[in-house]
């Protein structure tokens, strides 16, 4: 088992007195923030899939985690083709989620605990349910509903092909051809992700008009921001242009697509931010943009857009210590001319877990699809979350990652629910084994997930959950649950750490990285041993907290045991 040092009790934060998030101006600067994938948090009402209701009772417990916010996967109505990624209707709860007073409450409960509450936003695609893609069908080629949507007419002598070469992120063709209302074969329409996912046109004003209303319905109800789903994706290339290449997938991340990250993207962030600053107590947006390097990421939060993005280049790093030096570096530099916050995240509710990730040999790749060394994954996790703490800006921790919890990788097929596992072809197909419910007490499943009264959770839980649950690690100074604690505690209250954007590196024995964090009232030091062999360095200063091992000092040295990270307080 490992040991690191536990603070005893929160102690006092900046600014104490006041609610977690709301101690300076600019809380997003620094913010935690927490994501609850509401399918698989905790259930209410026992039917074995998660709900509003059950987030709301369990807020006490993020509060007490020391997170500044939480961020909601969708929880909109929707058929669910894309667990809730499928928007059938944006103002409107689905019924399997609860209501919309259950989205009331949950932020009136949330803002009392003084978290933050951040919901997510579908704007590049709806559900093929949704009241207009539906009207669009019903009224044929050429028709004003048809112009939301990209609708085209296909190639070949019948139409018979797809209008262009583009590939479905999740598969196959990026185009589905309609039957007509006549019953002949017709036009075909655009989906990057599924085909029950049409993509908006956001050429066409009545798109624009909708989700400015849109923004407008959820800030009124009091919600502190927006997470954008695939901020890069709403303009596509003029005409639509062939990619001439197989294999697309193979080039997302790296490459220049006409269907992601045309600089169209960043007008309508610019027309979104002034009606977010309209509303008082600093409202978000936070970008799911996938983007070829962290400078063309930096884009979508210049002062007048977004405020901040995911870095998934630093969520693609190895756990390697000259790599991570490197995408650290790379950040803060594309960060600082545009003077938004750096954000680090580790895991999300489309990746593999890091605890699972860092059980395989060193990789780039999201998705992994066996379990690897588990006590060298977690081992790994743990220091990477506290190096991830100790970084200037903003971080972004999934829910369960403060368990431990691996990626559940030997779910049977016949239980995934993920659409791209069942196309073909897809590169996500597992993205089923981090959206498992998380274990909250208890020897069995589901674990006080939920009560079940209607059968097992939506996905089942491994046997060997009981003892990751959040009762059997609250008080066990070595779980991960209370170094999670321990760790935003003292992020909390050490002024050097949290906003800033930079970093003085240090000299570090190889396969280490130290560095150091100054402030007018304190000085902080981290080092992060991303080795598989001890490394030595003289004391830096007063140890504050070890993601593993207590560190063995001795004649002014101290040995910083392999896969481990500590801070220090000068
Ligand atoms: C984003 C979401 C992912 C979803 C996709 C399509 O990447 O995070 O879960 O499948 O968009 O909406």
């Amino acid at each position: 088992m490992t040991q690191h040092l536990v603070v005893p009790a929160r102690p006092a934060a900046r600014g104490e007195g006041e609610p977690n998030a709301q101690r300076r101006t600019g809380w997003w600067r620094e913010a935690v923030i927490y994501q609850v994938y509401p399918r698989s948090f905790a259930d209410a009402n026992g039917d074995g899939m998660g709900d509003l209701a059950g987030i709301r009772a369990r807020l006490p417990y993020l509060r007490d985690l020391g997170v500044d916010a939480v961020w909601l996967s969708p929880f909109y109505a929707s058929p669910q083709a894309d667990a809730g990624y499928d928007v059938s209707d944006y103002r409107r709860v689905d019924p399997m989620f609860g209501e919309l007073a259950d989205a009331a409450g949950l932020i009136e409960d949330a803002h009392a605990l003084g978290l933050r509450v951040v919901f997510d936003l579908v704007p590049n695609h709806c559900s093929d349910q949704h009241e207009w893609f539906q009207q669009a069908l019903r009224e044929g080629p050429g028709s004003a509903l048809r112009k939301r949507f990209h609708f085209r007419a296909g190639q070949g002598e019948n139409g018979e092909l797809p209008p262009n070469d583009w590939e479905s992120i999740f598969g196959g063709p990026a185009w589905t051809r309609v039957t007509e209302p006549d019953g002949t074969a017709g036009e075909w329409y655009l989906h990057l992700f599924a085909p029950e996912q049409p993509d908006f046109n956001w050429e066409h004003p009545a798109v624009a008009d909708e989700f400015r209303s849109i923004l407008r319905f959820w800030l009124d109800l009091g919600v502190d921001g927006f997470r954008i789903d695939v901020a890069h994706g709403l303009v596509k290339a003029e005409g639509l242009p062939d990619l001439g290449v197989h294999d697309q997938l193979k080039l997302l991340g790296n490459d220049t697509m006409p269907f992601f990250d045309q600089d169209g993207v960043h007008e309508i962030y610019r027309s979104w931010r002034p009606i977010l600053d309209e509303y008082p107590g600093e409202r978000i947006f936070v970008a799911e943009a996938w983007t070829p390097t962290v400078d063309r990421t930096a884009n979508y939060v210049r002062s007048d857009e977004l405020h901040q993005a995911f870095n998934f280049q630093y969520l693609a790093t190895p756990w390697v210590a000259e790599k991570l030096r490197d995408v650290v570096d790379l950040t803060l530099e594309a960060m600082r001319p545009v003077g938004a916050p750096a954000t680090w995240v580790l895991s999300n509710h489309d990746v593999t877990r890091h605890a699972t990730r860092f059980a395989n040999p060193p990789t780039e790749a999201t998705q992994i699809r066996t379990a690897g060394d588990r006590a060298l994954g977690l081992r790994r996790a743990r220091a990477a979350t506290v190096l991830m703490l100790a970084l200037p800006g903003s971080a972004y921790v999934y829910q369960g990652e403060e368990l431990g919890l691996p990626d559940v990788t030997d779910l049977p097929d016949a239980v995934r629910q993920d659409p791209s596992f069942h196309r073909a072809s897809g590169q996500d197909g597992f993205r089923d084994g981090c959206r498992v419910p998380i274990p909250w007490s208890g020897g069995e499943a589901p674990y006080g997930f939920g009560p079940v009264t209607d059968g097992p959770s939506w996905l089942p839980q491994p046997d060997s959950w009981a003892e990751l649950s959040v009762e059997v690690q609250t008080g066990d100074p070595t779980s991960t649950l209370e170094l999670y604690r321990s760790a935003l505690a003292i992020r909390a209250a050490h002024p050097a750490l949290g906003a800033g954007d930079g970093v003085e590196w240090l000299d570090a024995p190889a396969g280490a990285l130290a560095f150091r964090r100054t402030h007018a009232d304190g000085a902080f030091v981290c080092v992060a041993n991303t080795g598989s062999s001890p490394v030595r360095l003289p004391v830096p200063g007063r140890l504050l907290l070890t993601s593993g091992e207590e560190p063995v000092e001795s004649g002014g040295e101290i040995v910083i045991p392999a896969d481990t990270t500590v801070w220090w307080s000068l």
